[in-house]
């Protein structure tokens, strides 16, 4: 160093040194990366210092304009560096949120559709769990145990599994000191005298407006004993029905103090029940009429 050629060389190495850093800058993907980027080009130890260290050695005439540009590069890098690092402190932030929290500017869980009818007032229901308020209003301020059989209707997409009319089974508890145990010992009590001693239950958390806590409710799949299979979709675990604690407001609603009583409530459809019960794999069959079926179940 110190001839004439140096200066374009430094020139030459401090360009490269931008386009370098640049191109790792947009890869760093984390505070932490962009600090060891900061190190490796910026820091004490950096590659721009190593470069600048040669200032020294240039004709006076050479080095001011050397060490004009390595400030440029120097300030542009340092520029770079700070947008790089609010970007993804934002995205760190959204990623933190969206993991800890519920998304609120979501789209609600669509509410079932039901059927136009041509009749004034009336709703062909899309479940039983309106029997609730109609069975306490009938009872309160006794305590009650009621079973609500009813067929229901639902607008969807008619398949092996799904009907657009079936059965459900509601039943609801409403009396003192009534706790989820109760409702897991009933579900599982049934699940034992429909399918057989020995069933295995998972509760899962789920939502419903008119219970709180609610549950979706699983067996261990009757048909391959947990371990999978197509029936279970190869989880080990067939739904059987949705439940929980009355929420306190229909419980007010259906005439009872929620600070005296409480109770749980189920939902259940008895064709996929059947079907499982006796390995039938299409609920249309239900409805079809044909007699030969009919006579078997
Ligand atoms: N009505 C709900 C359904 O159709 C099931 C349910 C009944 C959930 C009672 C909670 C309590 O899926």
């Amino acid at each position: 160093m110190g001839t004439n050629t140096v200066q374009p060389d430094m020139l030459q190495q401090l360009e490269q040194l931008r386009q370098e850093a640049e191109a790792a800058l947009a890869q760093a993907n984390s505070t932490e990366a962009t600090r060891t980027w900061h190190s490796e080009y910026l820091g004490r130890k950096g590659r721009l210092t190593a470069i600048l260290r040669n200032l020294g050695s240039l004709p006076a005439e050479e080095r001011q304009l050397v060490g004009k540009v390595a400030n440029e590069v120097k300030i542009d890098l340092e520029l770079a560096l700070q947008e790089r690092q609010e970007t993804i402190a934002q995205a760190e932030l959204e990623a933190a949120r969206s993991a800890e929290s519920v998304d609120v500017t979501l789209p609600g869980r669509p509410m079932w559709d039901t059927f136009y009818t041509t009749s004034p007032d009336l709703l062909l229901r899309t479940h039983t769990s309106p029997g609730q308020i109609h069975a306490m209003r009938a009872y309160a301020p006794d305590p009650l145990r009621v079973i609500l059989p009813g067929k229901v209707y639902r607008y969807e997409q008619v398949t092996a599994r799904s009907e657009s009319m079936f059965y459900q089974v509601e039943g609801i508890a409403v009396g003192r000191k009534i706790t989820f145990s109760d409702l897991k010992g009933v579900l599982t009590n049934f699940a034992n005298q429909m399918f057989g001693e020995g069933r295995q239950m998972r509760f899962r958390k789920s939502y419903f407006p008119f219970t709180e806590p609610s549950v979706e409710v699983d067996m261990d799949c009757v048909i391959c004993g947990g371990k999978g299979c197509p029936i279970c979709k190869y989880t080990g675990w067939l739904e059987i029905l949705g439940a929980g604690m009355v929420h306190p407001i229909v419980l007010q609603n259906g005439g009872y103090d929620p600070a005296e009583f409480s109770g749980f409530a189920f939902g259940m459809g008895p064709e996929r029940i059947t079907m499982l019960k006796r390995s039938i794999d299409d609920i249309r069959y239900f409805y079809a009429n044909d007699v030969r079926f009919l006579e078997r179940v």
